[in-house]
């Protein structure tokens, strides 16, 4: 007789595209039984029951849990990691059977505190900027560290800001202002009580994407997002406006120093300073001349690299989530599709800035050539409306990134909301 396969309840936490792809990939394991996301969107209603709560109500999300025998949790964005959703899971005797993918509390300071992510950078040796960080107190201090570096200057809130706490400042006298005002006058709140100013590094940035058991680990496909709204890398900064996987000029040798300088020591340094992680941890980079160096550290997958990294990913997932359990991450091997995938975000019109909601979405059961993976949309009297900034990406597959991002741009041609944007030259800089 064959094994019986466990079969597992799960819940995705979070509502966007990249919550949507988990859910996508998730249900086409065997071992998941049946498929919960918190609070979701239009897209996951298709493929799971959608809960109607929020990601960071503790209280409501262990109701959920044990309501529906869930065993295990898939954390999709940061800030449940960042208030310590997963010690909330282990500290709790009717909670603490169930397996949570992301990191302890500790290590989601990785992203939650630049400095915390600086000083675990130097003191393992990993490559990243030269930086010093400076409070209320230390502002004249601020200021003498900025005379003392070549423009541009790079400002970084210490805490959560929501993606908006990195200042890219080319005048000394303004880089001065806005250190004043993330630290005096709270630009950032909270966030700002820190800053950390560090050394600009010039070189076209990459993200690399790791799967760890907290001893094991498996370096996932790498990608690359566009992070401007507009074309040619210019104007405000979004939470991506599209992506691409695999890097074409992150070759083997360069993967090798990535996996050798950066990999290794991030994960042997959370074990030598005690802090257990289990979960993605998503490592933003750059190549500076053939050298990659960190920029950032996030402690979850990112939006919208994962509408590229996951659909190349063959091996089910769940078993890998499952080998958490036993630190047996080892014992799998991960098989990834050859293929190119590329996303392209659909948006809101006046995205990142205010736009309207509500508006009908219509063709997305045109597209047969693309996965459409839905973020800021959702269903009013049955139909699909946009609900958000980000609305869908829609992902392709090719031999090649060109092949790829020419099938996403046919495939959005069949799919149109009112004051619909999205930048036409992805994959440009490559
Ligand atoms: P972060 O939130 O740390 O990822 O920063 C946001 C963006 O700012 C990054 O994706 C980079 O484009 C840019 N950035 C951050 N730090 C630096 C740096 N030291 N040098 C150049 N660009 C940077
Ligand atoms: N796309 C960048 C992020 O998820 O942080």
């Amino acid at each position: 007789m064959p094994k019986q396969l466990t079969v597992m309840n799960i819940l995705v936490l979070g509502s966007g595209g990249r919550e949507h792809t988990f859910a996508w990939k998730l249900a086409q394991s065997p071992r998941c039984k049946e498929l919960f996301v918190a609070p979701g969107n239009s897209g996951t209603n298709d493929i799971a029951t959608n809960l109607n709560i929020s990601v960071t109500d503790f209280e409501a999300i262990k109701n959920c849990v044990l309501k529906h025998k869930i065993d295990m949790v898939v954390v999709g964005p940061e800030d449940p990691l960042v208030l310590g959703i997963h010690d909330y899971f282990s500290k709790d005797a009717a909670l603490k059977h169930v397996l949570i993918i992301g990191p302890q509390q500790k290590a989601a300071q990785l992203e939650g505190s630049k400095e915390f992510a600086k000083q675990f950078l130097i003191k393992h040796n990993i490559p990243t900027a030269a930086y010093q960080s400076f409070t209320k107190n230390t502002l004249e201090a601020g200021y003498e560290f900025l005379e003392k570096l070549q423009p541009p200057y790079v400002l970084k809130a210490d805490g959560l800001a929501a993606g908006k706490g990195v200042l890219i400042i080319d005048n000394l006298d303004e880089a001065k202002q806005e250190l004043k005002q993330m630290l005096v006058d709270a630009k950032f709140g909270k966030a700002s009580q820190t800053v950390v100013i560090e050394e600009f590094l010039d070189g076209i940035e990459l993200s690399c994407f790791v799967l760890t058991d907290g001893k094991n680990y498996k370096i996932l496909p790498t990608a690359k997002d566009y992070k401007r709204i507009g074309e040619g890398d210019t104007g405000l900064n979004t939470g991506g406006m599209g992506a691409v996987s695999p890097v074409p000029f992150a070759d083997k040798d360069f993967m090798h120093k990535i996996e050798e300088r950066i990999v290794k020591p991030t994960i042997n340094g959370l074990k030598e300073d005690g802090i257990p992680y289990q979960g993605f941890i998503f490592i933003g980079l750059i190549k500076v001349g053939n050298d990659p160096k960190v920029i950032e550290y996030n402690v979850r997958m990112g939006d919208p690299e994962t509408e590229v990294v996951l659909p190349r990913l063959k091996t089910d997932l769940v078993e890998l989530f499952k080998s958490f359990k036993d630190q047996s991450l080892n014992t799998i091997s991960l098989e990834i599709d050859n293929k190119a995938a590329t996303t392209i975000m659909l948006v809101s019109g006046g995205y990142p800035e205010s736009y309207e909601k509500g508006k009908l979405i219509n063709g997305i059961p045109n597209v047969s050539d693309s996965l459409v993976f839905h973020a800021g949309a959702s269903i009013q009297n049955n139909t699909i409306v946009t609900s958000g900034g980000r609305v869908l990406a829609v992902t392709s597959f090719g031999d090649s990134y060109e092949e790829a991002i020419k099938k996403s741009y046919q495939s959005i041609e069949k799919i149109s909301f009112d004051k619909m944007y999205y930048r036409k030259d992805i994959g440009f800089d490559l």
